[in-house]
């Protein structure tokens, strides 16, 4: 079975005349890292907001179609089931920390759903280490800086062990040290838990190397969604307006002039291999 199972979804946010979301049919399986990509305002944060039922239960509009969590329809399974299952991190973490302290917004999740202490404290240790927050612990979700935010905000939603953990544009607030990190943690607990992550991404250098599966999106439909490979040497991606790496843009233009004729590398230590090779 599919974690998750979107039919003939059309959405549409009340007051706004345009479907932001228009017929989608999408499946997401287990254990796949999965990047979501599109131009701004093609409806990315939308369809994450139907992945644990925020659409249609908490946003007011209208819909067609359905959703399915682990079989469970979204539109009326309670947000707070469907959190156990899916685990979001939306775009500005600080509307999502709630709690005194770095400790406290860790252990908020886990103490609501009546995990011992024990298991508290070890999750507490264990996130904080993976997304190296251990020396905030003790601080004010306001006396840190975005991109602190950004990474308590992650251990909070790693602490619940979500099956399926969604976010969206996770690095935008992040410098590129911590952003490399935070990808390369997510990739890696993606292969050890065998869950399935999903990101919204811009930063496709980063991004790429670790991706099994491209959901495309424009203006409000799924365009593709297929394995990286099938994506990256179609034309769909290569007509998207989005920023490439340049390695693509290089590797690309060779494949239109006739000079290259190989799948195309979607990492700059591929792209280096193919150029040795050739040398
Ligand atoms: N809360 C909202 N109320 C009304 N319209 C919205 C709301 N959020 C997003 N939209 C509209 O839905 C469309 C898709 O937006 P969004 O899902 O945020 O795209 P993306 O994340 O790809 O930038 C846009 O036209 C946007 O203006
Ligand atoms: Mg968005």
């Amino acid at each position: 079975m599919a974690l998750i199972n979107f039919h003939n979804f059309s959405f549409r946010y009340k007051g706004n005349e345009n479907y932001a979301l228009k017929d989608i049919n999408l499946e997401i399986e287990e254990n796949k890292f999965i990047l979501l990509l599109g131009e701004t305002g093609s409806g990315k944060t939308t369809l994450i907001r139907c992945m644990n039922g925020l659409i249609p239960q908490f946003y007011s509009g209208f819909y067609r179609g359905s959703v399915a969590v682990k079989g469970a329809d979204t539109s009326k399974v309670p947000i707070a089931d469907l959190s156990t299952i899916v685990g979001i991190v939306f775009q500005n973490p600080e509307n999502q920390l709630v709690s005194m302290n770095v400790e406290h917004e860790i252990a908020f999740g886990l103490e609501n759903w009546g995990f011992p202490r024990e298991h508290i404290r070890k999750k507490i240790k264990e996130v904080s280490e993976l997304t190296g927050i251990k020396t905030l612990l003790e601080k004010a979700p306001f006396e840190i800086s975005g991109g602190e935010q950004q990474r308590v905000a992650i251990a909070s939603i790693l602490a619940l062990e979500p099956e399926i953990l969604i976010l969206d544009e996770p690095t935008s607030n992040l410098d590129p040290y911590f952003a490399e990190k935070i990808i390369t943690l997510l990739k890696e607990l993606q292969k050890k838990k065998k869950i399935s992550v999903i990101i919204s991404e811009h930063r496709l250098d980063l991004i790429l190397p670790l991706a099994d599966e491209i959901i495309l999106m424009k203006k409000g439909e799924v365009i593709q969604h297929d394995e990286k490979k099938k994506v990256l040497n179609g034309d769909i991606f290569k007509d998207l307006d989005i920023n490439k790496p340049f390695y693509y843009s290089i590797f690309h233009t060779l494949k239109e002039k006739g000079i290259f004729d190989e799948p195309l590398p979607f990492s700059l230590e591929d792209a280096l291999k193919v150029i040795k090779k050739k040398l």
